[in-house]
């Protein structure tokens, strides 16, 4: 497959798990059709200090191909990826991350494990927010830090991120997202909440002329910038009440 090509898997049904065996092979290619994926890990990191003390555990929920890691290099934390999609954790753990095939809205670990629960880029894609938000606060430990990306329920989103990107080179593959599972922020905000961890919510979008040099082919990867609207793509970061 081209790594520049648009790539259609609307043969599928939207939000199909399956999308991501037939992307398999762009994962890691910065120039395929998750390459986005790459500049909003970046920016995830951000968020992310380094571990305050030997051993912590940093989850990755909806982890797919492990791209976190490498931004989390030198922050101390051992990377554990839960993922539903076969083919990614295969590919994670090729990457050196600890890879569990697991669902978000059951996870595998025990209560208060985490020193950080990162849920990158799959509240969008959970058909239950609620199990999903109560799963990631159960396994972070009092004190400990979720950081979260998301598409906002909104018309302007629906817009942006399905019908317009869906239709432009290096745009998001079609299929990939159903809309009608993007996120409610305040729902999320009052979640998290209700667990113990205030969110705050701050927007993010790729910066225009990078991203323009990208799609020339003349960088790699476009840095992501901080926006005041939350309406399209949002991060939150929240510590958990101690
Ligand atoms: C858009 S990708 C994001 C991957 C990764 N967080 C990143 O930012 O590179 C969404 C990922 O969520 C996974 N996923 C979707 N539903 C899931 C569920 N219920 N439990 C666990 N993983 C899920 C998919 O397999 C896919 O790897």
């Amino acid at each position: 497959m081209s790594s520049r090509a648009t790539t259609q898997v609307a043969h599928r049904k939207r939000n199909d798990l399956a999308q991501y065996d037939d992307l398999a092979g762009q994962w890691w290619e910065p120039h395929g059709a998750l390459a986005m994926l790459h500049w909003i890990a970046a920016a995830r990191a951000r968020l992310i200090p380094a571990a305050s003390r030997s051993g912590a555990v940093l989850a990755d929920i909806g982890a797919g191909a492990g791209l976190l890691g490498p931004h989390l290099a030198g922050k101390g934390y051992h990377h554990v990826g839960l993922d539903l999609s076969p083919t990614a954790i295969e590919i994670a753990a090729a990457r050196g991350v600890t890879a569990v095939r697991a669902d978000a809205l059951r996870l595998p670990l025990a209560d208060g494990v985490a020193d950080v629960v990162s849920a990158g880029e799959i509240l969008e894609h959970v058909v239950d927010l609620r199990l999903a938000v109560s799963e990631a606060c159960r396994v972070l430990r009092p004190g400990g830090i979720l950081v979260v990306d998301t598409i906002a329920a909104t018309g302007l989103a629906r817009l942006l991120a399905v019908t317009v990107a869906e239709r432009i080179p290096g745009g998001a593959p079609a299929g990939i997202h159903d809309p009608a599972l993007f996120v409610d922020r305040r729902a999320l905000v009052q979640e998290c909440a209700r667990h113990g961890v205030e969110l705050e919510l701050n927007g993010l979008r790729p910066a225009f002329a990078a991203l323009i040099a990208w799609r020339l082919g003349r960088r790699e990867s476009v840095p992501m910038v901080r926006t005041w609207s939350t309406a399209v793509l949002f991060q939150g970061v929240g510590r958990k009440r101690g």
